[in-house]
């Protein structure tokens, strides 16, 4: 096993504020010596002021105050060059509402020290569970996950979660700056360009917690957004899978 260096977990937040603090609170007692950068899309109910204090309080929290709801992709690409830039090692994507649970990242950060390239909190491996999402969320959500693997052909079970730590390396090879995804489908979208480099994505099992306080962001400009962009990644690499190479 090798040692991972600095590692840094962007939040992206749009109206969090009453999620925010216990969540950064659980970050630093799971992964002590990690830094937490919050993605704050200028929230209307003060999320970023919130942010800012937390920031004040504490020199391993940070803010990057965004002028508006730009998307969960566009979010987390800021979020990763401002992470790039200051030097990071390890950039770890997390939801801000405890979907994602804080004590579970040390697996995370686990299978890149064990080699992985990107490391994907995994809700549909043996061992990953969802715990009290409505049934016509589980259904989206597995939808999404077949019309992805038909699409795209990827060896990966959950392709759109967001719970992952991928290597500084991982980012520089596959590139930022050709990634258009503004929202949700990021996630696909960089599992996808992960996997066409040749790197290695490993799955962790994890328990995805419905959130108890605010509302989900999903909506149909969300979705209609993944179904033609991960639509249009099967057509235009339709030509090479019939060739044969497994990986595009
Ligand atoms: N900055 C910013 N800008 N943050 C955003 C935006 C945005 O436009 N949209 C959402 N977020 C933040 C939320 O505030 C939250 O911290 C996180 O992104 C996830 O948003 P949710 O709205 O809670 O997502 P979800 O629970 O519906 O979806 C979950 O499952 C998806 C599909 O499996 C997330 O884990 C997604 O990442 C995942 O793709
Ligand atoms: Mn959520």
């Amino acid at each position: 096993m090798e040692t991972l260096g600095r590692v840094l977990v962007v939040v992206p937040t749009y109206n969090e504020r009453d999620n925010l603090p216990a969540i950064v609170e659980r970050v630093r007692a799971a992964v002590p010596g990690a830094h937490v950068l919050v993605a704050d899309d200028n929230s209307p109910d003060g999320t970023g002021e919130v942010a800012d204090g937390l920031a004040d309080a504490d020199e391993q929290v940070h803010v990057l105050h965004r002028p508006g709801k730009q998307g969960l992709g566009a979010a987390y690409i800021a979020g990763f060059r401002w992470g790039l830039q200051e030097g990071y090692d390890v950039l770890v994507e997390m939801d801000a509402d405890g979907s994602h649970q804080p004590e579970e990242l040390p697996k995370l950060l686990e299978a890149l020290a064990d080699g992985a390239d990107l490391a994907i909190g995994s809700r549909y491996v043996p061992g990953g569970k969802v715990v009290n999402w409505p049934q016509r969320r589980e259904l989206l959500s597995k939808g999404a996950n077949i019309y992805t693997r038909v699409m795209l052909g990827l060896p990966v079970r959950d392709a759109t979660a967001g719970f992952r730590a991928y290597r500084a390396a991982t980012l520089e090879k596959v590139g930022l700056s050709g990634v258009e995804s503004q929202g949700y489908c990021f996630q696909v979208d960089l599992t996808l360009r992960t996997s066409r480099h040749g790197l290695r994505v490993v799955e962790v099992p994890i328990t995805f917690v419905e959130r108890t306080v605010g509302k989900s962001k999903m909506n149909g400009k969300v979705m209609s957004e993944a179904l033609w962009r991960i639509g249009l990644w099967g057509v235009t690499g339709l030509p090479k899978r019939l060739r044969g190479n497994p990986r595009s």
